[in-house]
């Protein structure tokens, strides 16, 4: 387990499945994420959990909950790139009432100090939409810079919105969190 002050990361296990399905099907929640399409079913998420369980060098989904063990949502590494160092981080915290709380910003905090001084990673880079301004300003917290964007890439209620790049090298992690 990866321990913080607010939060902890543990691996992801069977027993999560019914935190899962409270917000899966959460626009409000879903509406930040750029994979939920269409409604998910309990078969789909049990899947999901088998492939996030088994070993993968490639993907790493982490559950993030209280110190009192509350279920709080995922943080993940995707796309783990071992010949360049850097992965995509996702994270979302499904219970609405946990956000704004600094959870998500100590959750990042803790995979960035694991990715850059365990995983030996030198980057890690997200997508967020442009009008998930909490996340932006988590993200910004964290140490990580815009570095671009894509521009009307994603589609969500009958608009395009532009999708914004951010990254933090293994530096600037050390130097923000001195
Ligand atoms: C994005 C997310 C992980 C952030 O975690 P969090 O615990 O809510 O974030 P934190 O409380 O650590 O930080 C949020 C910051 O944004 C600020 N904020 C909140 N709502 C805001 C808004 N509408 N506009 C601008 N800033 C906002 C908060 O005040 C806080 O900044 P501060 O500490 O300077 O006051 C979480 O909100 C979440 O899971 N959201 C839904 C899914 C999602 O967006 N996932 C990310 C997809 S890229």
């Amino acid at each position: 387990m990866l321990k913080g002050k607010l939060v902890n990361l543990r691996a992801i296990e069977r027993k999560d499945l019914e935190e899962i399905m409270k917000w899966v099907n959460d626009q409000e929640v879903t509406k930040y994420l750029a994979a939920f399409l269409y409604p998910v079913s309990r078969e789909e998420e049990e899947k999901f959990l088998e492939r996030a369980m088994s070993r993968n060098d490639t993907e790493k989904n982490l559950v993030m909950e209280t110190k009192e063990g509350v279920y709080l949502g995922q943080i993940s590494l995707h796309k783990i790139d071992w010949k360049n160092s850097n992965a995509e981080l996702g994270i979302v915290i499904g219970n609405k009432e946990y956000w704004g709380k600094g959870y998500g910003t100590e959750a990042i905090k803790i995979l960035l100090q694991h990715a850059f001084n365990q995983m030996n990673l030198y980057k890690i880079y997200l997508q967020v939409f442009e009008f998930n301004q909490r996340g932006i300003r988590c993200y910004e917290k964290c140490g990580f810079t815009k570095e671009g964007k894509l521009r009307k890439n994603h589609f969500y209620k009958a608009k395009y919105y532009d999708v914004i790049l951010m990254g933090i090298l293994k530096d600037e992690f050390e130097k923000t969190n001195k």
